[in-house]
């Protein structure tokens, strides 16, 4: 297991994301939708970082199995519970590799008919876009490599690391 971002740089660059929202929506009705279930550990240190009234609610899709590969197609699991029409709507993602799953849970929420809809990210894998998804807040851009750790996951395990690490698949 290799660190690409300490738990520290993680922590300075929520902190900046959560400033970065608290500018653009003081005033406004934030609904946070957390992305389940690698965006919950992203969501609930972004989620302390913003200094303005806010709700939180979950989506959850899944198109993986055990592989680190995306099957593409995104299967809705849980739909907020909450009236989105007429709110602003904040989706948090743990990470946009090939952008499908964001790509159909916007659609999902736009659905909803919130007042607005916008995307938050911690990573990026720009090598692997296949769909364009719109980023308007957004961590960290990454190489081509399998990450784990701070929510995300292999096989379900890793999520609990403080950190986010490469590990190795052929292992
Ligand atoms: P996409 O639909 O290909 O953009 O995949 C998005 C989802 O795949 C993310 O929400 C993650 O759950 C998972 N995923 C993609 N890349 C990685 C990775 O490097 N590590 C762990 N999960 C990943
Ligand atoms: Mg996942």
């Amino acid at each position: 297991m290799r660190v690409m971002l300490s738990a520290e740089t993680i922590a300075a660059r929520v902190a900046a994301l959560g400033a970065e929202i608290t500018r653009d929506y003081t005033g406004r009705n934030l609904v946070v939708v957390c992305t389940l279930k690698g965006g919950f550990v992203f969501t609930a240190d972004l989620i302390r970082a913003i200094d303005t009234p806010l709700m939180v609610e979950f989506l959850r899709g899944e198109s993986y199995g055990e592989g680190t590969t995306s099957s593409g197609v995104v299967r809705i699991t849980q739909e907020p519970d909450m009236l989105l029409a007429g709110r602003d709507v904040l989706l948090v993602e743990d990470i946009i590799d090939t952008g499908q799953s964001a790509f159909q849970l916007l659609e999902v929420l736009r659905a909803h008919k919130p007042a607005s809809l916008k995307t938050c990210a911690l990573l990026h894998k720009p090598a692997r876009q296949v769909v364009t998804v719109p980023i308007n807040y957004l961590g960290f851009t990454i190489k081509d490599e399998f990450v784990v750790g701070y929510g995300l996951d292999h096989a379900g395990l890793w999520r609990n690391l403080p950190y986010v690490g490469v590990v190795d698949t052929e292992g």
